[in-house]
Order: structure tokens, then C-alpha cells, then sequence
């Protein structure tokens, strides 16, 4: 999902080498085809004797690379292009960096140019208009804790209201009947999938219509999809909804991800086409209201959402903040729709006492490299919620949070995390669900409380994807909530065998069906976060829980095997909500290992 740009490409592309001598080479090669413009021959000959070929996706952990000279070839790269910026002019800049791209094999040439020519005009942007603007920043963000300590450069507060004494009582519903919500998460629609294509294309995306038929029949694009780096196509996006809307639904949660994984060849007015086309789509499919919360993959750049004041035309996120306003129009007041506007967040009652509130968290995103130009609360965005929950609290309603990265994930800076926990963990009384989207695997969170780590506050459900990308049968999620207090009750889980669909291609749908629902196959008797956090208690010592958990991960679309890293591994994604406390993650893997004997 994560989309690193030149800077991290060209820090990773060393990966492989271990021999000191030839990450000399390298930068200095870097160095002086930056200067220069052209590529030296002992440059070349290191890229060929390394046969750099990375995908763009790895996080540079996997690699064999020392976090120090990551760092420091990073710190080197991004000081010559500050500095040659004035020397020469941008576009021979921009064709070197693409040339660069190009020669270490990192991506085909027009995946490094489609990709690296709109981002180097947003770093331009900012190295030149940035207060503050330092290499050591830019490496942070790409590269994350390892190269520098993140909270020197990025480190802000919220101010927070301290609990009142004695909370409001909330309005009584009149309401016996459960509310029933679709979740359908990142839709990744693909305009040019193409059955038969090749499945092993090399690029980011693959299915494409223009990379070539498949010369062995098992890299074959399926009729309905593949398991490898393929999106959705129309075909399934029709027989998604066509099957959606045969459920009875309340409301519906759309959490983001429209475009393609085609990242290389996005542009301002195809995104634009493609976000009326699909979010029209969902709206007429539906016959009950239909929240839209935003992905990262909307704007283009893929990531960039760019600060209210950048009004620059090829830079602004403002069109996409619109097209979103348009859609919500009839839906959300006139004070919703100005949020929208000014951000692509807004919050709407859709009964009385129940309120929710959509969030553009993708600002907290470290691949939006408008971060290093001002990181503090983009659109004022957390400030508001404050606002929204204090006022919700007031006024004895209860809420639902929607956004699209969830906030103790990996990508997401630390003290916009830190910051959304301390929010969540004062209104929790406030706020009875969260549902995000952005990993396309069927997970949850969990909140802890900061003062007692024992005690879970708060639940958040990821809706999984439509998108198979990667190992995934496409699905969505029904849940019942309560109609007095809003809680999730239970959720069920549909979906459909993708190898099967792929083998009766005169078929004109599929077999949808559902997985399974929650509370049966975990055996709890709530989905309350005290709840939760006991089933993981219990999870430690059951390693069928465990193994069922991962397999629906993937809606069995992997083969499923997980190992015991692969188990504390997702046991630390589900106690990760503040990416900047390792505490929880670091406690269930000690427990972990306790349990099944392996320390
Ligand atoms: C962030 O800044 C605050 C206030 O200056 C400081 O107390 C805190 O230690 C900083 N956080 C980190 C993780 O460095
Ligand atoms: C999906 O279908 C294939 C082909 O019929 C079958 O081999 C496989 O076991 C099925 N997978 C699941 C999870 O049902
Ligand atoms: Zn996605
Ligand atoms: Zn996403």
C-alpha cells in the first residue's frame, strides 16, 4: 500500500550491497550524476553488478542495509538536490533524479518517472516555500525513527478539556430494532484491469491493458480478479454492489481508497473522473444514506494532501475536498459541507443521540510529504474533533469515528497518534465504535488507557477490502449495532472464493457467502473493548483462535500458515493504536513467548 518516493527509493536501492566500498560508489555516483547529469561509468557498473531491482513497497527494515547509511545517503541526497536547485534548472533536476530511478532498474522507466515527476514538484515546492526545511526532516519522514528521532522534528499537543465530573445523560432512543451497517473499505477501482493480461507484469500494478497478454497461462489475469498485484475491476465492482444491495442495510460506511494502484499514472482530472464516477456509483446503489470517508490513493500525488494554503494549481487538494462536498451535498448541513470543503472531514447526526464523525486521517500519514512543510494538526482537523466530541458529550449523543488509516498504524506519525489516543481515551464514553480501512485485511484495535494500561477504552474495526491486492477474496462487513447505545454487537463477514470464481468464467456472478460472524467464531458475549481484550487473553493460549484469526485476515485468500512471529505479529497490529507505545505490543509478545515456552 505504501508508495515511497525517490528519496527512500534511491536510500534503499544500496539495500543489497553489502560491500562497504560499493555504497561509496554509489553515493558518490549519486552525487555526481546529480551535479553533473550524467551518470559516471563505475555508477553504472554498480547498479548493473547489483541488478537493483526493489520494489517500491519494502519497508527498509526487510533489506540488508544499515539503518546508519540509509540515513546518511538519504541526508547526502536530499542536501545535493537542496543545493543544486539553485545551480540548475528544475526539469534537467527532475530528469536526472528520474534518470537515476532508471539506471538503478528500481521501477520501469515509466513507473519512475509517473511516480517521481509529480512528487519531486511537491519536495520542490516545499524546499523552496518551507520555514524550517531540513534534510534531517525529510529523512524522518521517509525513513522513519532508525534515521533520526522523530519527535525532535515533529512533536505537537492538542489542548484537551479534562472529564467532567458527572457526564451529561445521553438522549434515549425509542428505537428496539438493531441498526444494521455495510462496511465496504478500499474499492481500488481499476478502469483498465484486462483478463488474460499477465499477472506477473513487474510494476506496481499489474492486469493492466496495456502490459501484454501472459505468456504462461498461470500469470493469466483471471475473469474475476487475482491474487497478486491486481485491483478491481468493473466487472466485480458491479457484482459487489449488485450483491451489497441485495443486504438490508440502515446505513452504509464507504472507508476510503477509490483509485487504482496504477500510482504511476494518476493525474488531477483522471482521479477526478474517477472519484464522481464511483462515489456516484455508491450513492445510487444505495437507498440509505452513504458516508464517504477519504483514502490515501485519492489525491495526486498518490498521499499528497497539501495544507490549505498551497492554492498552487497541479499542488492544491482543494478539487478533491470539493468533488467530496458535491457528493455529501443533501446529506450533511451546511456547516459539514464548509469542513468538507476546507479538509475532506465532516460529522452529521444520522438519528437523534447518534452522531458520526468522518476524519481525513490520511494527514497523518509520514508518505504525505507535505508533513515536512507543516506537520502541526493539518486543517485544524483535531482541534475540531475536540470541538465535535466535547459538544456530542453536551449533548448526550453518541459517536462514530470513520477514517481511513488506523492510527496505530505504521505509517502514521507518531504525535498525530499520540495525540487521536488521548482524544479517543477521553471521550470514550462518548465514543462507542470505529471503523477504518487502508491495511485491506479484516483486523481490529484496540485502545488502552493512559494512566491504567490494563484497562481497554475503545474497539476499532477495519472493514477489510473489496480489492484483492494482495492474497485477499474480495468482502465487506454487515454489523448490528445497538439501538440504544450504538455499540457493535456483532459483525458478519461476506465474501467470495476468488480461484473458484476464476474457474467458471461463463458464470455471470459469483457465490457469495458469508465467513463467519464474530461473536460465534470467537466466542464472546459481547464486542465490548473489555470484552476484546480478554479474548486476546484467551488467544495467547489457543493457537486455533490464532490461526483462524489469520486465515480470515486474508478471507482465506492466502494459504494461511502462520508462524509464531507471524502470530505476534498480529497480536501487536491489534494492541497498536498509538504508534508511539510500543508498551502493548512489546507485553503480548512477552506473553507470547511466555505462554508457548520460547524464551
Ligand atoms: C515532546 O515535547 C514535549 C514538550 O516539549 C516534551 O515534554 C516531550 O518529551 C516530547 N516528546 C518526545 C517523545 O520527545
Ligand atoms: C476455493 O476454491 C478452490 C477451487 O474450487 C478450492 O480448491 C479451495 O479450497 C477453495 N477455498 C476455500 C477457502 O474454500
Ligand atoms: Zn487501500
Ligand atoms: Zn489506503
Amino acid at each position: 500500500m505504501k508508495i515511497l518516493l525517490l528519496l527512500s527509493i534511491l536510500s534503499y536501492s544500496v539495500a543489497e550491497i553489502h560491500k562497504s566500498d560499493d555504497v561509496d560508489l554509489l553515493k558518490n555516483g549519486l552525487t555526481e550524476l546529480l551535479t553533473t547529469g550524467v551518470a559516471p561509468q563505475y555508477f553504472k557498473d554498480v547498479a548493473k553488478r547489483h541488478q537493483l531491482d526493489l520494489s517500491f513497497s519494502k519497508p527498509p527494515s526487510l533489506m540488508g542495509l544499515s539503518a546508519i547509511d540509509t540515513c546518511d545517503l538519504c541526508g547526502k541526497f536530499v542536501n545535493v538536490v537542496m543545493t543544486m536547485r539553485h545551480i540548475i534548472p528544475e526539469f534537467i533536476l527532475k530528469n536526472t533524479i528520474v534518470g537515476a530511478c532508471e539506471e538503478l532498474k528500481i521501477e520501469a522507466n515509466r513507473v519512475c518517472s509517473g511516480v517521481i515527476d509529480p512528487q519531486l514538484d511537491v519536495i520542490f515546492y516545499i524546499l523552496k516555500n518551507g520555514k524550517d526545511v531540513k534534510a534531517e526532516k525529510f529523512c524522518t519522514l521517509l525513513l522513519g525513527s532508525s534515521c533520526h528521532n522523530e519527535f525532535d522534528y515533529f512533536n505537537w499537543t492538542i489542548d484537551i478539556p479534562p472529564k467532567p465530573s458527572k457526564l451529561p445523560e445521553k438522549i434515549a432512543s425509542r428505537s428496539s430494532k438493531n441498526i444494521r451497517i455495510l462496511q465496504v473499505s478500499d474499492l481500488h477501482y481499476d478502469p483498465r484491469y484486462t483478463a488474460g493480461s499477465s499477472a506477473a507484469c513487474g510494476e506496481p500494478l499489474c492486469c493492466q491493458d496495456d502490459q501484454g497478454a501472459a505468456s504462461d497461462p498461470n500469470d493469466a489475469c483471471g475473469i474475476w480478479g487475482d491474487y497478486r498485484n491486481a485491483d478491481t475491476s468493473r466487472k466485480v465492482l458491479d457484482e459487489a454492489l449488485r450483491h451489497m444491495s441485495t443486504q438490508e442495510v440502515d446505513y452504509v460506511y464507504f472507508t476510503g481508497d477509490i483509485i487504482s494502484h496504477r500510482v504511476w499514472s494518476t493525474s488531477e482530472a483522471k482521479n477526478l473522473e474517477t472519484e464522481r464516477e464511483v462515489l456516484d456509483l455508491l450513492r445510487n446503489t444505495f437507498n440509505v444514506p452513504v458516508l464517504f470517508v477519504l483514502g490515501n490513493h485519492e489525491p495526486h500525488p498518490v498521499n499528497m494532501y497539501a495544507p490549505e494554503e498551497i492554492k498552487t494549481n497541479g499542488l492544491s487538494t482543494k478539487w478533491l475536498f470539493d468533488i467530496l462536498a458535491e457528493e455529501l451535498k443533501g446529506l450533511i448541513s451546511e456547516n459539514a459541507l464548509k469542513t468538507s470543503e476546507k479538509g475532506g472531514f465532516y460529522t452529521l447526526t444520522l438519528r437523534p443521540g447518534f452522531r458520526v464523525v468522518v476524519l481525513n486521517n490520511n494527514v497523518c500519514g509520514k508518505d504525505n510529504l507535505w508533513l515536512a512543510y507543516d506537520s502541526f494538526d493539518p486543517y485544524g482537523q483535531l482541534t475540531w474533533l475536540v470541538q465535535v466530541l466535547e459538544e456530542a458529550e453536551r449533548n448526550g449523543e453518541y459517536v462514530h469515528i470513520l477514517h481511513h488509516i488506523p492510527s496505530g498504524h505504521h505509517s502514521c506519525l507518531g504525535t498525530w497518534s499520540r495525540e487521536f489516543v488521548k482524544i479517543i481515551n477521553r471521550f470514550s464514553e462518548t465514543i462507542n465504535g470505529q471503523f477504518n480501512g487502508h491495511t485491506h485485511w479484516d483486523e481490529f484495535f484496540l485502545y488502552f488507557d493512559e494512566s491504567d494500561p490494563s484497562k481497554a477504552t475503545n474497539v476499532a474495526f477495519n472493514g477489510a477490502s473489496l480489492t484483492t491486492y494482495s492474497s485477499n477474496n474480495p468482502s465487506y462487513k454487515i454489523y448490528d449495532i445497538d439501538p440504544q447505545n450504538y455499540k457493535v454487537v456483532n459483525f458478519e463477514e461476506w465474501t467470495f472464493n476468488l480461484t473458484a470464481a476464476n474457474l467458471q468464467p461463463e458464470k455471470p456472478t459469483v457465490d457469495w457467502y458469508k465467513l463467519y460472524s464474530f461473536r460465534e467464531t470467537y466466542g464472546v458475549s459481547s464486542m465490548e473493548p473489555k470484552e476484546i481484550n480478554e479474548l486476546l487473553t484467551r488467544m495467547i493460549k489457543d493457537k486455533s483462535l490464532l490461526q483462524i484469526y489469520h486465515k480470515y485476515k486474508f478471507r482465506m485468500g492466502s494459504d494461511g500458515y502462520c508462524n509464531d512471529d507471524c502470530h505476534k505479529s498480529n497480536l501487536c497490529r491489534i494492541v497498536t493504536s498509538n504508534v508511539a507505545d510500543s508498551y502493548h505490543c512489546d507485553e503480548i509478545m512477552r506473553k507470547y513467548d511466555e505462554q508457548n515456552k520460547l524464551t
